[in-house]
């Protein structure tokens, strides 16, 4: 495994990581779950990500029970929550969203599913536009200051707001949001390298990047169809087949192209794919949604891949596809 700073912390994460999302609680139970996440300790993969929304609390509760259980010590391992939708299925209005009410509460429950007693990384996992801006950023470093949250960060919020809170935590000497969250792949490439790579630069943001593998489009798995056991015939997730299904139709030649490149070399194109997002010195994490040892294997090969993956390669790759 290669390890990466996260931004400009003094935090070193795997550049590879694990997350929940779907997986725990809807795909997997607690013996599956068990068995991956020993696989990925034992391929180096130190940072495991999760959210109060995944599963509604479950997936945090799968996780925490399997790291206690693994007997993985505290300081061998980084863990995050996200706050915004809520762990319940109708959120009152104070279960939800980011008033300081909700992220205290959040806290606490995500502390208290995850059987630890500090998140390493918390994330404000949406916008929300009915909360002022001080308010959040005063909330997180209250957390971070009552040794509740080490980092704390957005996933999937506009550059300008991030840079906002940036300037209200410097003004008022408070900490600052380190690292942001979004979608980067071979399909959605814009936002990071356009609109968040600046804040990168200047502020030292780091990211932990997610759908590496565009929810497994880029593997190829969909091109003729959707497997029984995959995850778009997960209860509950039509929207997510809708969206992946429909993107397969409209990019059906660049994947078929990008298909035929990772044959050309040899490589499945999962590792090919996870390689070109560890290539974006951007990126600290590139967080991993595998739901197979078989997945995880093919995935994990993507850090030797991207040793050997030069600007010739990564163009071609890249040529695959508009950028969007
Ligand atoms: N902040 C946010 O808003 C946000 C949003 C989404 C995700 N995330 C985080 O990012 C993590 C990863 O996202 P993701 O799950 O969308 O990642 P992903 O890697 O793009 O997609 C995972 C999907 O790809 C399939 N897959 C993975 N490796 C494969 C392989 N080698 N061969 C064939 N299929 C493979 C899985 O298969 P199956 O079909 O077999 O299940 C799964 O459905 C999540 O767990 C979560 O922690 C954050």
């Amino acid at each position: 495994m290669q390890y990466r700073r996260l931004g400009s912390t003094g935090l070193q994460l795997s550049a590879l990581s694990y997350g929940a999302w779907v997986t725990f609680g809807h795909q997997l139970g607690r013996g599956e779950a068990r068995e991956l996440i020993a696989q990925c300790l034992d391929a180096g993969i130190i940072f495991f990500d999760n959210a109060e929304v995944y599963a509604q609390g479950e997936a945090e509760r799968i996780m925490g029970d399997v790291l206690v259980d693994l007997r993985v010590p505290r300081d061998a391992f980084c863990v995050s929550s996200k706050v915004f939708f809520g762990a319940v299925a109708e959120p009152k209005p104070t279960q939800r969203g980011l008033s300081r009410k909700h992220i205290r509460d959040a806290c606490d429950q995500a502390l208290a599913r995850l059987r630890v007693d500090y998140l390493d990384l918390y994330f404000c996992h949406r916008p929300d536009p009915d909360v002022p801006v001080a308010e959040i950023v005063t909330t997180m470093d209250l957390l971070i200051r009552q040794g509740k949250v080490l980092y704390w960060g957005t996933s999937e919020w506009p550059a300008a707001l991030i840079r906002e809170a940036i300037e209200v935590a410097r003004t008022h000497g408070l900490f600052a949001p380190q690292m942001e969250q979004p979608q980067y792949n071979l399909l959605h490439r814009a936002n990071l390298e356009r609109e968040l790579a600046p804040l990168c630069r200047d502020h030292g943001l780091g990211t932990t990047i997610w759908s590496p593998l565009a929810s497994g489009l880029l593997t190829g798995k969909y091109a003729d169809g959707v497997p029984a056991d995959s995850r778009l015939n997960t209860p509950g997730y039509d929207w997510l087949r809708e969206l992946v299904l429909a993107r397969r139709d409209e990019l059906g030649r660049g994947l078929a192209q990008f298909a035929a490149l990772a044959r050309d070399l040899g490589v499945p194109q999962s590792t090919l794919a996870i390689a070109w997002c560890l290539r974006n010195p951007l990126v600290s994490t590139v967080m991993l949604g595998a739901t197979k040892r078989a997945q995880l294997d093919e995935n994990f090969r993507a850090v030797e891949l991207a040793e050997r993956l030069d600007g010739e390669l990564a163009s071609r790759i890249e040529s695959c596809f508009p950028i969007a």
